[in-house]
């Protein structure tokens, strides 16, 4: 397949600004369109080392907006999309599932539908297109303490509002190839973790807290187990699975790397404390034990076997090695932070586009 322009929704956010990097500097002859609506989880400031690259262009626009939608994918002549634009927090769902199906459900129906009318309205229809849905592995429920693993096959069983949302919309996305032929694929992914993740997710908060030497609000007993993966590995399995995964198919996407929160949390202490030259031990008393989130899933771990027989991937790093990294990240990059936390990312895209 040679695609030539691609949409990459939910670019500003975490996963996505990894996406569109990857994409924008490994393919100089795609044209890479980010739409994001620039939520809260949105931070161009993420993708300022490529904003200025000739193959890339930003469009603010909510992917609920099918008339914006549309109208983008005639202009640029789309023929392939990466959707990952999405609510994407558990405890905020928890208190606002409303907006969670609006954007996760609606949205990628309105995405899906505006591809259909586009791409049926050409001589050649879906010949050469592509719609990728990125989803989680928080729709297959919660696993026992009992070595399972999720499989593409195992039943979706969500249980958050999140889930429940994410999991509406991988149905969506598998009905739109089943009834109209649309070449889609889906891939459910487990935790990730890396540089530029809103510090409202465990590692990034942790890490901050720890550094300013605030509590560390673990969930219940700590003992919840998610299984963990470096963000620019999923961004390489994502452009692996657009390019050669096969129409209809689902993959699901991980390491391999089982992890008690407490463990981790743990292990966040000891490292923030040695790149900061504390006393080993120092920061132990931060951990605050606080009341469990209200249907937290026990354990989720993935079976990945299909995507590394089939199309060859396989994670590159080690969780200690891409812990080191992340900590080390967002210990250099303290202005990204202090501009997150303190909402200045949200003036970031004003002020770029004043006078313009
Ligand atoms: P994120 O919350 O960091 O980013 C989401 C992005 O979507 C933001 O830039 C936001 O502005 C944008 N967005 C939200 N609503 C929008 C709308 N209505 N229109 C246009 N843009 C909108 O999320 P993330 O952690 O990067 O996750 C990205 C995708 O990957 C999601 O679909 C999520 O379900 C999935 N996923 C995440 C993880 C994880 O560990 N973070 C794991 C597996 C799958
Ligand atoms: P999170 O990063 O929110 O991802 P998810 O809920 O999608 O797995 O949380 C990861 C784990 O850490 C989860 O078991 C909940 C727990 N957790 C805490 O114990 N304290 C916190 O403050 C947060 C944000 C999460």
């Amino acid at each position: 397949m040679n695609h030539k322009a691609i949409i990459i929704t939910g670019g500003a956010g975490f996963i996505g600004s990894h996406v569109v990097r990857l994409f924008v500097n490994k393919y100089p002859e795609y044209k890479i369109i980010n739409v994001d609506k620039l939520t809260y989880a949105g931070n161009l400031a993420n993708l300022k080392d490529i904003e200025q690259k000739p193959n890339y262009r930003f469009v603010k626009a909510d992917i609920c907006d099918f008339e914006a939608m549309l109208s983008l994918m005639q202009e640029e002549k789309v023929d392939g999309i990466i959707h990952l634009a999405a609510e994407s927090h558990v405890d905020r769902s928890i208190k606002d599932p409303f907006t969670f199906a609006r954007t996760n459900v609606m949205g990628t129906l309105s995405l899906l539908q505006a591809a259909k009318v586009y791409w049926e309205s050409l001589p050649e229809k879906y010949e050469g297109k592509r719609f990728y849905h990125i989803s989680t592995d928080e729709v297959y429920g919660a696993l026992k303490m009992d070595g399972s693993l999720f499989t593409e096959e195992t039943k979706y069983q969500p249980h958050s509002p999140y889930s429940a949302a994410k999991a509406s919309s991988d149905h969506f996305v598998r009905a739109f190839h089943d009834t109209y032929g649309m070449p889609t694929i889906v891939t459910n992914c487990s935790n990730n973790y890396g540089p530029y993740q809103f510090p409202e997710k465990l590692i990034p908060l942790f890490i901050n807290n720890i550094r300013h030497r605030k509590p560390l609000p673990v969930y219940g007993k700590g003992e919840n187990v998610r299984d963990w993966l470096f963000v620019e590995d999923h961004a390489r399995a994502i452009d692996i699975i657009f390019h050669k995964g096969k129409t209809a198919e689902t993959y699901n996407i991980g390491g391999f790397n089982e992890w008690k929160n407490i463990d981790i949390v743990k292990l966040l202490i000891s490292t923030v404390d040695r790149l900061l030259g504390r006393p080993e031990g120092a920061d132990d008393d931060l951990i605050t034990y606080v009341t469990d989130r209200a249907g937290h899933d026990l354990r989720y771990a993935i079976d990945s076997r299909k995507l590394q027989r089939e199309l060859g991937w396989e994670p590159s790093l080690q969780f200690e090695e891409g812990i080191e990294k992340t900590v080390r990240w967002y210990l250099d990059n303290q202005e990204w932070m202090d501009n997150v936390t303190s909402g200045d990312y949200q003036r970031y895209y004003e002020d770029m586009y004043k006078g313009r």
